[in-house]
């Protein structure tokens, strides 16, 4: 791992990221580096190109046929745009947790062990670190004595936290968040922002939201997207007390009240 200004170890470094649909560009030229232990805030207006962002942080983005991607997202040194870098290994580390909960249609334990069923992995194994990631995520002791009680059973914000369980069961650096409270009620937003901020002890959290108190209650870093471009990134009190670009500004005080 590299170092970066401050010192600290590099995760994954965005260099000059462009993404182009067809008749437009998503995103112009943005980069940004990610240290360990660490909760960036993303944010920015609708349509402004954060949830294409994160998307391009695991290569999800190669899922929407028609997007061209440039640039590079350099993971421990490595581009995973790399052709010879498989898509799949690259979600397994950089994870991806969504707006609405993907929750599948069988048991708790299932859908945490869905990732490491793909690995094939030994269920004793699979026991074990279902248990971890179910702890890590916030959720074990509300559902260890129901693990094969269907997931659909749960209420909005424990399926958040089971989707946070799946990620982590495979072992990543990153965790990716595309507005993964905005569909939850103050009680369950409240306990998956405890769930990230312990985990940003541990991985590197990459949160969008279009919650400025949520970004000033839990991220380190805020970086502000505007119609494609990075317009400003720094420490979270710094960006909403001392904005440098007036667009910060604008956004902060349209979203703060
Ligand atoms: N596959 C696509 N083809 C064309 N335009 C797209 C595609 N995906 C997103 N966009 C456009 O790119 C812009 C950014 O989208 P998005 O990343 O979803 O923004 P945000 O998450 O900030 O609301 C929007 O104007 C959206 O309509
Ligand atoms: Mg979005």
């Amino acid at each position: 791992m590299s170092g970066d200004a401050n010192g600290h170890d590099v995760v994954v470094s965005v260099q000059h990221l462009t993404v182009r649909a067809p008749q437009r560009t998503i995103l112009d030229d943005v980069s940004l580096d990610f240290a360990a232990s660490s909760l960036t805030a993303v944010v920015g207006p609708s349509g402004c190109g954060k949830t294409t962002f994160v998307r391009s942080l695991n290569r999800m983005v190669e899922l929407t046929p028609g997007l061209e991607v440039d640039g590079a997202v350099v993971y421990l040194g490595q581009d995973i745009y790399d052709p010879r870098v498989n898509p799949v290994m690259v979600r397994r580390r950089i994870g991806m947790v969504f707006q609405r909960p993907t929750v599948f249609p069988t048991s708790i334990f299932e859908n945490a062990a869905f990732g490491l069923r793909l690995i094939g992995e030994e269920i004793s194994e699979i026991e074990r670190e279902v248990e971890e990631a179910l702890l890590r995520a916030g959720l074990w002791e509300e559902v260890k004595d129901d693990l094969d009680r269907p997931a659909l059973s749960l209420s909005g914000g424990q399926q958040q936290r089971l989707c946070i369980a799946r990620a982590l069961a495979t072992q990543p650096r990153v965790l990716l968040l595309d507005e993964p409270t905005s569909a939850l009620d103050p009680a369950a937003t409240q306990r998956v922002e405890a769930t990230m901020q312990r985990l940003k002890e541990d991985y590197v959290l990459v949160l969008v939201t279009h919650n400025v108190a949520q970004a000033a209650r839990v991220s380190d870093r805020i970086a502000v997207l505007h119609a494609g471009h990075l317009i400003e990134v720094g420490p979270t009190a710094e960006v909403l007390e001392r904005p440098r670009n007036p667009l910060t500004a604008e956004f902060i005080t349209g979203r703060f009240s």
